[in-house]
């Protein structure tokens, strides 16, 4: 019996590990324990999603919560390294990006466990995120890397990783869109709740560190998407890092009266808000390649993204978040050349990653 212990702590893992975990635990010869970091601890950032997203129960949660890069990573590297020593697994599998994924990774390699980083071979090329340091770093100490686009795998292959320990399998962000569509479908009464015509408003995601810990460039995203609120409704679920900022900044309040700011939501209501939006306008890396599953087009408030195949295909265009009169510009040109959905290439594999995936772990068996 292979044993995996899969690492998550932050709302995004939740939805590739809804898509993974569950083949996983159907691939006969296999046993995962879920370990939970819980860098992300409030209802509406984790709990809501293993509800919805039929996430077994972690095996463990760690406790560990917010701080900063080295005193949140330093607790999750001594707790997770405690759990790999008691379970003494075959595999450790970590997702995506955060700290919560750097921790897993290195406490594994250390232990001489092979790693398995689902994700793999992105880059921003900006050493400033955080984010990028924990993809380099994680990539270079995994044993397998199943990477998500061919782009990521030209990466690796620059990087020197040698060419046998990856695999281009499709995104999972993308299994977990097919598979819980429906369900999305059937079940959100969100557009309802907070009366929202279809194509009748954008919305809008901020949480990178790089604009929410910017004044300059908070300011500039605030008040650029309260221009556009002046044409048509911004829906903003605010991540609790960008509420604190706007308070931070004395602004909230002013921007509470223009924009539709709301609690973090669900995985089923957020695909309901996508899916209907007339224009998404986001700095997350998940919500970028999800405006494209959906057919919506995509402004991404940051100078780079690692999601290069959507700003080439046309889906996706990036606006650096200078000036609130960019910000605006670059939102409302987008509301008037945006591309047919007859024009979307096959980018992310056909929902299938997550098999993909757990093929490649057996046979390491
Ligand atoms: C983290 C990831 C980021 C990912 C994002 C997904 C890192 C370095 N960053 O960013 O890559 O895109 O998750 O959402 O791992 N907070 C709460 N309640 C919570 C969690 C956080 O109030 O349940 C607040 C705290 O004030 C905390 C802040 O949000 O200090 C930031 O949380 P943290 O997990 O450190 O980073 P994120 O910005 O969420
Ligand atoms: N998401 C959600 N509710 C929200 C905002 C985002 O369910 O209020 C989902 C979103 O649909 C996507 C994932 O969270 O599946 C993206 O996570 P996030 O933006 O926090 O992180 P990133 O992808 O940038 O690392």
């Amino acid at each position: 019996m292979m044993h995996i212990v899969t690492v998550v702590g932050a709302r995004p893992q939740f939805i590739k590990v809804a898509a993974v975990s569950r083949v996983l635990r159907g691939t006969p010869g296999v046993r995962e324990t879920l370990l939970h970091t819980e860098q992300h601890y409030d209802a509406n950032l984790s709990d809501i999603f293993f509800d919805e997203l039929e996430i077994p129960p972690p095996d463990y949660r760690l406790g560990i919560r917010s701080g900063s890069h080295g005193a949140q990573t330093g607790r999750m590297l001594e707790a997770i390294e405690t759990v790999l020593l008691d379970e003494k697994p075959d595999w450790v599998l970590v997702y995506g990006d955060t700290n919560s994924t750097l921790a897993g990774a290195v406490a594994a390699a250390k232990l001489h466990i092979p790693v398995a980083h689902v994700e793999a071979g992105l880059r921003s090329f900006n050493r400033r995120m955080p984010e990028e340091i924990n993809r380099i770093l994680t990539d270079h100490c995994s044993d397998l890397l199943f990477a998500p686009t061919d782009a990521a795998v030209a990466n690796l292959e620059r990087e020197g990783v040698a060419a046998g320990r990856v695999h281009c399998v499709g995104d999972v962000m993308y299994d977990a869109s097919v598979y819980f569509g429906g369900k999305a479908e059937r079940t959100s009464v969100i557009r309802e709740e907070l009366d929202l015509e279809p194509q009748g408003y954008v919305l809008a995601t901020i949480h990178r560190a790089e604009n929410t810990d910017d004044s300059r460039r908070l300011r500039a995203i605030a008040a650029g998407l309260a221009a556009v609120a002046r044409q048509l409704p911004v829906v903003l679920p605010l991540h609790p890092r960008t509420r604190a900022a706007l308070q931070r900044e004395g602004i909230y309040e002013t921007y509470a009266a223009s924009l539709r700011m709301i609690d973090p939501v669900g995985y089923l209501d957020m695909t309901m808000l996508e899916k209907s939006a007339r224009l998404i306008v986001t700095d997350s890396g998940g919500v970028q390649k999800e405006s494209f599953f959906h057919g919506v087009p995509c402004v991404t408030l940051r100078d780079e993204t690692e999601w290069v195949e959507l700003v080439e295909a046309g889906w996706n265009c990036l606006a650096p978040p200078g000036t609130s009169q960019a910000v605006a510009e670059c939102i409302l040109d987008a509301l008037h050349t945006a591309p047919s959905a007859e024009e979307r290439p096959s980018l992310y594999g056909g929902g299938r990653a997550a098999e993909r995936i757990a093929r490649f772990l057996r046979a390491r068996a």
